[in-house]
């Protein structure tokens, strides 16, 4: 039996490769809905480029929800040097001809969670995670009956990618981030100590080039684009693959390495603002809140993402 899974997104092309992903893995996911949130780009940006994503692999029966346009207590920070103006640079996609479905998406996760069987669904957060906090505030009780959260987001040893301490998708909310990590809920981590071992080189780039579709086409120009900025500014060999590890190991968890931990998210001081506190060694005794995954095999991950991705129009 496929597992249902809801994907909450500001796209940028590693989120829209994550959930095409979902799409091309029928016999183990159910891409219930996506729902965007303020992130990468504005709300209606984010919604635009799920939209073309869609669109691009026919895929337009997938519901897609708006949800909140900022942060809870802050102002929103995109993240355009990186992905471009429209936050989708490298390849000009059509505007989309389909709009997103009614209702708010904390609403939407609230009536699915609770519509659903107790522990059927599992969220991939791949953006600042205001619509989950929202959703976990106005219905506590979906924190017990969600069956796990898998966050792309934080960082243990690696270092931040906004400031010395923190990862974009948690420095942006970091309230929402405190909210959904003292839950309850089950919750996988994947930081960037690992997804800055999934980068986008050339190589792969080819190989996924070479599929020879138009969408594959695509994605080889976002993903190129995507590399040009890491590639400078943190001295990598292509820009890492970061979302799409959510995904990857809800298919394949044999190509990651994990370890029980506590997260706790720091949120008052400035200069640690959005760090992600990973008590690696036990030292403080606290509840083991989080699975982090801190390794994986690269080349399988690249492979997996190529194969189905390339499945994505169903
Ligand atoms: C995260 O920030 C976004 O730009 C990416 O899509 C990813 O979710 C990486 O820090
Ligand atoms: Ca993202």
């Amino acid at each position: 039996m496929s597992r249902k899974i809801i994907i909450d997104t500001d796209p940028s092309p590693d989120d829209s490769v994550t959930f095409l992903m979902a799409l091309g893995s029928p016999n183990e996911l159910e891409l219930l809905a996506l729902t965007t949130v303020g992130g990468n780009v504005s709300l209606e940006q984010t919604t635009i480029n799920t939209l073309k994503s869609l669109e691009l692999v026919g895929r337009v029966e997938i519901p897609v929800y708006m949800g909140a346009d900022r942060p809870l207590k802050r102002a929103l920070i995109t993240a355009q040097e990186v992905h471009g103006g429209n936050g989708f640079e490298g390849y000009d996609l059509p505007e989309p001809t389909t709009k997103a479905s009614e209702g708010f998406a904390p609403d939407k996760i609230v009536e699915l969670v609770m519509d659903n069987e107790p522990n059927s669904i599992t969220i991939c957060a791949i953006a600042p995670l205001t619509n989950i906090a929202l959703a976990m505030q106005k219905e506590p009780k979906i924190k017990q009956r969600l069956q796990e959260i898998v966050i792309m987001g934080g960082a243990r040893s690696e270092g931040g990618n906004v400031t010395p301490a923190a990862e974009y998708n948690i420095y942006v909310d970091p309230e929402a981030a405190d909210i959904v990590f003292t839950s309850g809920t089950p919750i996988t981590l994947v930081p960037l100590d690992c997804t800055h071992k999934a980068l986008s080189t050339d190589a792969r780039l080819e190989k996924l080039r070479a599929v020879g579709t138009l969408h594959m086409e695509a994605f080889y120009h976002l993903l190129k684009f995507n590399r040009i900025y890491d590639s400078e500014k943190m001295d990598m060999d292509g820009g890492p693959l970061h979302d799409p590890t959510t995904v990857a190991y809800l298919l394949k968890p044999e190509i990651f390495k994990s370890k029980k931990v506590n997260v706790t998210i720091s949120k008052d001081y400035e200069i640690t603002r959005g760090m992600t506190v990973i008590d690696w060694w036990g030292k403080m005794e606290l509840p083991l809140n989080t699975n982090v995954l801190y390794d994986l095999d690269s080349e399988a991950y690249y492979d997996l993402v190529i194969e189905r991705l390339a499945l994505a129009g169903g």
